[in-house]
């Protein structure tokens, strides 16, 4: 067993570990234990690259060198070896230290970075390179311990960004943003081949992701100037894409994996008049049909004022996650996922 890290973004913990529990039990490993924005996984196989490429809201991954409660001993409790291995003298690495809980004092900080960055030198013969270093260590500060780790940055946060409504090919204010996308399609389970639908789907920001994860995509929408700008959206990207101009309320497929969606609210998306809470409802009422898998599939985002959870419980299904966006004062977004 060995012993892997994620170190996820500051800005909706419950959000961003979620995200990673659900990644987590896809890959069938043991439970992952939280220590505030740091996760740590035992496992026989890497999860990394898995973790860095699905997983919106992890900043950085890694293996996990060492740990130790004895900040004074950190370097003979790194073995030489693992260093060896995995720094060459040819290459540049940089030390970077993050407090967690505790607020430790910068100059001791600066303290560690260089007696490690020291003592890696001296056993690695390796180049120091604090902007663009080939090799990561990061060190974690806990109150009680410090985590020595060998850490990668996330790709996929900066390919998120350019993939927000206003940079693809047909915009519209009712998309939603690729991150909150990104995350929703992780909470169902999105996995390679399997048909995801969004009945809901206006510009295509969610099957955007859910292609990019490797599904077939089917998105309904009412609007046909929306539908076509998510044809457009989607046409970038391979060619496993159905579009059909449709009502929720009366779904036009037979069958599906995951359904991740976001009913229209707010002034941006139109519903011609129906009540938004009777869209959900009637698309709730409905899935028991459609849904091939089980198993918290469905992955729903909403405003609070719509009270989905409660909906959700009136349709007899089952809450699973349910989990809360705070956007302004007047608007907290409800994330659900949803099972039989
Ligand atoms: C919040 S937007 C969806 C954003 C989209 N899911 C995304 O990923 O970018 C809500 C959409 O619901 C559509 N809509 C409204 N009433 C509908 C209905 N009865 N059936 C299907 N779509 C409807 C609107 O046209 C709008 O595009």
């Amino acid at each position: 067993m060995t012993k892997y890290f994620v170190y996820i973004s500051g800005e909706h913990i419950d959000v961003a570990q979620a995200e990673v529990n659900a990644l987590v039990r896809l890959l069938k490993l043991d439970e992952i234990s939280w220590r505030d924005r740091i996760g740590l996984i035992d496992s026989p196989s890497n999860p990394v690259p898995f973790l860095l490429e699905r997983a919106a809201l992890v900043k950085e991954a890694g293996i996990v060198y060492t740990e130790t409660s004895d900040q004074g001993a950190l370097e003979t409790t790194l073995s030489e070896n693992v260093l060896k291995n995995s720094i060459r003298s040819t290459e540049t690495y940089s030390v970077r230290t993050i407090s967690v809980s505790k607020k430790n004092k910068f100059r001791d900080r600066q303290e560690i970075e260089s007696r490690l960055g020291a003592h890696i030198k001296k056993v690695t013969h390796a180049g120091v390179s604090l902007d663009n270093p080939q090799s990561r260590i990061l060190v974690f500060l806990f109150p009680d311990s410090v985590l020595v780790c060998k850490s990668y940055a996330s790709q996929l946060r900066p390919r998120l960004r350019n993939r927000n409504p206003g940079r693809k090919p047909f915009f519209h204010p009712s998309m939603m943003n690729a991150t909150l996308a990104r995350v929703m399609c992780n909470l169902a389970g999105v996995m390679p081949g399997e048909i995801i639908l969004d009945p809901f789907c206006g510009g295509g920001g969610i099957l955007c992701e859910a292609s990019l994860l490797g599904a077939k995509t089917v998105g309904i929408d009412l609007n046909w100037r929306l539908l076509s700008g998510g044809v457009e959206n989607l046409a970038e990207i391979g060619n496993n894409h159905t579009f059909i101009q449709g009502d929720v309320r009366n779904i036009p497929i037979r069958e599906c994996d995951c359904i991740v969606t976001d009913p229209p609210y707010g002034r941006a998306s139109s519903t011609r008049g129906a009540h938004a809470v009777h869209l959900v409802e009637s698309l709730l009422g409905n899935i028991d049909s459609i849904l091939r898998r089980r198993n918290e599939s469905l992955c729903i985002c909403g405003s609070s004022k719509m009270n989905i959870q409660n909906l959700v419980r009136n349709s007899g299904l089952v809450v699973g996650q349910m989990l809360r966006i705070k956007v302004h004062t007047g608007l907290v977004r409800e994330i659900l996922t949803v099972g039989f």
